[in-house]
């Protein structure tokens, strides 16, 4: 019998909509444990409530506050897709509650945030909590962690991970929430971005030694909503050279948090380089692995292969069709439930991201903002 799980949307703007629009879809996959039902939402204007009364016909509850939805008997866990400068109270709260929690990157706006994030599950060793990095359930990135797991690569020589966007080098673009410190937090680009870029290098124990971070405020004004030129003091790009330390030997691991990245619509991307195998993965050709086996003399020679959909749970697609950002949150998603409903010590096939990588990721942000304000190279 598959478990229901009642799922209530705090936040209802575009990753709200696209999490209830993935919950809508369940039957997309085969033979799931568990399945979410939206029952409500809360969301601080009525329009972004409106649309999922219209569209989600089991939403049966709207507010603006999301306390009255954690007062409901119909939640069961809670995903929050709220400005980061919310992060804290709203997901203390939902812990509170007793309610799991699948909460959106940052997880905390600072690592003072996150610790009290993190200090609030410690209370409540009942509730199970994730963030959001769905990327990794792509496909391409699947058959990276799976070599990985199977210590394909041989001695790592080096790795490359980052995520580039390029709307923001139109000047002309106005601002929000997350090109504003207040409200997007000190992180500027690398809250935005950075936990979609760590999530596999946390998974596999990759934590620098030492951070080297270059970030640049590229476009330091833009238009508000009546069109005046106001201060947009984030940081746009961020480029951190980091020092792993591994059994095997050190390697070098450079990451990239981008939204100025011209020609880039929304770049993740995973090169793992070893001495024994190789792999490239980017959402640039999203169905596209690159490899390269290599033995002693032998030939250096990548292949480049089409994937298809190739999920991490069984869906309906048929296996040579594409996989897409839709099906990716909709399997991350997937891999919460099946979290919530084995329990916290269970196997999962790949499990989203976990509180204590939050933690790790911000520990290495801090450090990132460190290197560029003192000009130097920050030891962890
Ligand atoms: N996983 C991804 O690919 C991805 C992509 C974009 C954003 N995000 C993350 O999702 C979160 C939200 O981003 P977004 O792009 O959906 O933002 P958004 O601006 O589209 O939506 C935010 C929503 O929060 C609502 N809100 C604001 N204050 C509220 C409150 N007090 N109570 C309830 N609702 C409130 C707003 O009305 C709005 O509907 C952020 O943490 C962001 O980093 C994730």
């Amino acid at each position: 019998m598959q478990e229901i799980i009642n799922l209530g949307i705090i936040g209802g703007g575009m990753m709200g909509r696209e999490m209830a629009s993935a919950a809508a879809r369940w039957c997309h996959l085969v033979d799931f444990p568990v399945k979410p039902v939206v029952t409500s939402v809360a969301s601080r204007t009525e329009k972004s409530c409106r649309w999922f009364t219209d569209n989600i016909s089991s939403v049966r509850f709207a507010s603006a506050d999301y306390r009255r939805l954690l007062e409901r008997s119909d939640v069961d866990a809670v995903y929050c897709a709220v400005p980061h400068n919310l992060h804290r109270q709203i997901y203390v709260d939902v812990i509170r509650s007793g309610r799991h929690l699948l909460g959106e990157k940052p997880f905390g706006m600072d690592a003072a945030d996150n610790k009290a994030i993190l200090d609030a599950l410690i209370e409540h060793p009942s509730v199970t909590a994730r963030c959001v990095s769905q990327f990794p359930f792509f496909p391409g990135a699947q058959r990276i962690v799976r070599a990985i797991r199977e210590n394909r690569f041989g001695r790592i020589i080096e790795v490359e991970a980052g995520f580039l966007h390029g709307s923001d080098l139109d000047p002309e673009k106005p601002i929000n929430w997350k090109r504003i410190v207040e409200t997007n937090g000190e992180y500027g680009c690398m809250g935005d971005l950075g936990m979609h870029v760590l999530h596999v290098p946390l998974r596999f124990g990759w934590y620098p030694a030492a951070v080297h971070a270059v970030l640049s405020n590229i476009r330091p004004e833009r238009k508000n909503s009546t069109g005046e030129w106001v201060t947009c003091d984030t940081w746009d790009n961020a480029t951190l050279l980091i020092e792993v330390k591994a059994p095997a030997g050190s390697f070098p691991m450079t990451l990239k948090f981008q939204r100025i990245a011209p020609g880039e619509t929304n770049t993740w991307y995973l090169n793992v380089i070893g001495d024994r195998y190789s792999a490239r993965f980017s959402l640039k050709q999203p169905r596209t692995l690159r490899t390269l086996s290599y033995e002693p003399g032998g030939p250096q020679a990548w292949m480049h292969e089409d994937l298809g959909y190739a999920s991490v749970y069984p869906a309906i697609t048929g296996g040579i069709f594409e996989f897409g950002f839709a099906d990716a949150v909709q399997q991350m998603l997937g891999a919460f439930l099946h979290r919530v409903h084995v329990g916290q010590s269970a196997e999962v096939p790949f499990d989203c991201a976990t509180p204590e990588e939050t933690r790790l990721h911000h520990s290495i942000l801090t450090a990132a903002l460190q290197s560029h304000k003192e000009r130097k190279v920050v030891a962890l």
